[in-house]
């Protein structure tokens, strides 16, 4: 069974696909974290990001792997290097969307995507997960949030370790707000791929619901799945 679920930044996705994942024992795919993990070995190799061959040729070259989890949290290798922190800061969350519009890094990206679900339950999440890498998947979810909603959560998630309130943070939300905006937009006027719900996706908007509510409500679709 594929679930696939999509969005803009910041509406839950990864969390969401996350806990789904673990409660039907399915494998989870973050397919943005391949889009950073080119744009951070662009920046890494001297790469120049407005020259799209180059890019897309290292695309082509670099070996991207899902090593087996540690607990809950999704680790990725560049040739066999882990970059899962280092493809989480705000240098590579403004770079990302232009690495992603590139139509040669979006092609490299499918072969290892549609791979990854052979033979395995997966929940995938992105951008074009139920338009164009799985339109055939059993369960479509496009996920949505107010953006002032997704930049206090994106904002909370970084500093969970700190002890600071959101007044303390609240330059810091507005920031994220205005980069969420940006990218927002460049991933959805995109010409290639662009963050689009698929016609036959179940929108929800995480809003005014909590993680826990989604996640019913999505066990709920995949339930009925499996029984019809
Ligand atoms: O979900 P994220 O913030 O980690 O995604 C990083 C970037 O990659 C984001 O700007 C959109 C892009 N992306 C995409 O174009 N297609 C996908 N399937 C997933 C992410």
């Amino acid at each position: 069974m594929i679930i696939a679920i999509d969005g803009p930044a910041g509406s839950g996705k990864s969390t969401i696909a996350r806990e789904v994942a673990r409660r039907f024992c399915f494998d989870k795919l973050d397919t943005g974290a391949m889009y950073r993990a080119v744009a951070l070995s662009a920046l890494d190799r001297g790469v120049d990001l407005d020259d799209e061959p180059a890019v897309d040729d290292l695309a082509n070259t670099i070996s991207i792997r899902f090593p087996p989890r540690e607990g809950s949290t999704t680790r990725i290798e560049v040739d066999d290097v882990d970059v899962s922190d280092a493809i989480r800061t705000p240098r590579i969350d403004s770079c990302v969307s232009k690495v992603a519009a590139y139509p040669g890094v979006r092609t490299a990206m499918l072969t290892p995507q549609r791979a990854f679900a052979e033979g395995r339950d997966v929940v995938a999440e992105g951008r074009d997960i139920g338009t164009v890498v799985f339109p055939a998947a059993d369960i479509k979810i496009f996920l949505t949030a107010d953006p002032a909603e997704r930049a206090r959560r994106r904002v909370l998630q970084r500093h969970e370790d700190d002890d600071l309130t959101l007044d303390d943070l609240a330059d810091e939300v507005q920031r994220t707000l205005d980069a969420i905006r940006r990218r927002d937009e460049l991933d959805s006027s995109r010409d290639v791929a662009p963050l689009t719900a698929a016609p036959d996706a179940v929108e929800i908007d995480s809003t005014a619901h909590t993680i826990d509510e989604v996640v019913t409500m999505i066990a709920d679709l995949i339930q009925e799945r499996r029984g019809a």
